[in-house]
């Protein structure tokens, strides 16, 4: 991708404020009792109250505005009639598009008490996410990324999700490079400054392989662990300087 202009930055950390707030507005509702498709309307309706458009909606044929993956499901979820309820994990993946640029953001939330099992995850997919952004530098490369998070994933004794991972993205969805959960340090695509990646490790508890499922209407497959164990994900959308990097959907 091309290097951003100042005004074009200002437009990816605007939108980047944008998404994550919404993520923490959405996750706000979650508890036992609601149902996906709520979660998902609550999010549209606030999108749209922001003068902003939800990224997913229509979007290679994807049916709702967010992605909702409850437990089991690695990634891409879609909103249903789902109840949510106590002991449940999901993750809320929130992308929001505002003066057409792209903020992408999702977390892990409780419903009601998660087990220590699901906590564990939780924190070693969101501590690997860390690792994986402060493993950026300017003109480093995806690889350096993807080792940090591989090697705190296994070290905790999980496993990284290798088929999906992070891309380039701006006034495109998704675009290069792709940014993978595992890798070496120094190798693939160069991280070029004033551009924008997002880092978003999805870590299993098993090494089962996983399963794809279609989506009626859409190219957009929804991902499940094998064996239907845990799976957890948090994202962050990242702008690469020309002396590190700034995280454009972290609220201060
Ligand atoms: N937000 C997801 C990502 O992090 C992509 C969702 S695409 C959709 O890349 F069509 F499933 F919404
Ligand atoms: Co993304
Ligand atoms: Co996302």
């Amino acid at each position: 991708m091309t290097p951003l202009k100042a005004e074009e930055i200002r437009k990816m950390e605007a939108v980047g404020q944008l998404a994550a707030a919404c993520l923490q507005y959405v996750g706000s509702f979650v508890k036992p009792g609601i149902t996906t498709n709520e979660l998902d309307k609550i999010a549209y309706d606030w999108t749209l109250s922001k003068g902003a458009t939800p990224a997913p909606l229509g979007y290679h044929g994807f049916p709702k505005s967010i992605c909702t993956s409850v437990n089991s499901c690695i990634c891409h979820g879609v909103p249903d009639e789902t109840i949510l309820k106590n002991g449940d994990v999901i993750n809320i993946d929130v992308t929001c598009i505002k003066e057409d640029f792209h903020g992408d953001t999702s977390a892990m939330f409780f419903v009601g008490n998660a087990s220590d099992m699901a906590k564990k995850l939780t924190d070693c997919a969101f501590e690997a996410m860390h690792k994986g952004i402060e493993a950026i530098t300017p003109n480093g490369t995806v690889g350096d990324i993807g080792f940090a998070i591989n090697k705190h994933v296994t070290r905790k004794g999980y496993y990284p999700v290798k088929e999906i991972g992070g891309h380039g993205i701006g006034r495109i969805f998704h675009g290069d490079p792709f940014v993978p959960s595992y890798g070496k340090k120094g190798k693939g695509e160069l991280l070029k400054p004033f551009t924008c990646i997002t880092v978003e490790p999805m870590v299993n508890q098993t090494e089962v392989a996983i399963k794809e499922l279609s989506i009626p209407g859409s190219s957009i497959k929804v991902y499940e662990t094998g064996d239907g164990s845990l799976s957890a994900q948090f994202e962050h959308t990242v702008l690469i300087t020309d002396s590190g990097y700034e995280i454009l959907t972290q609220i201060d």
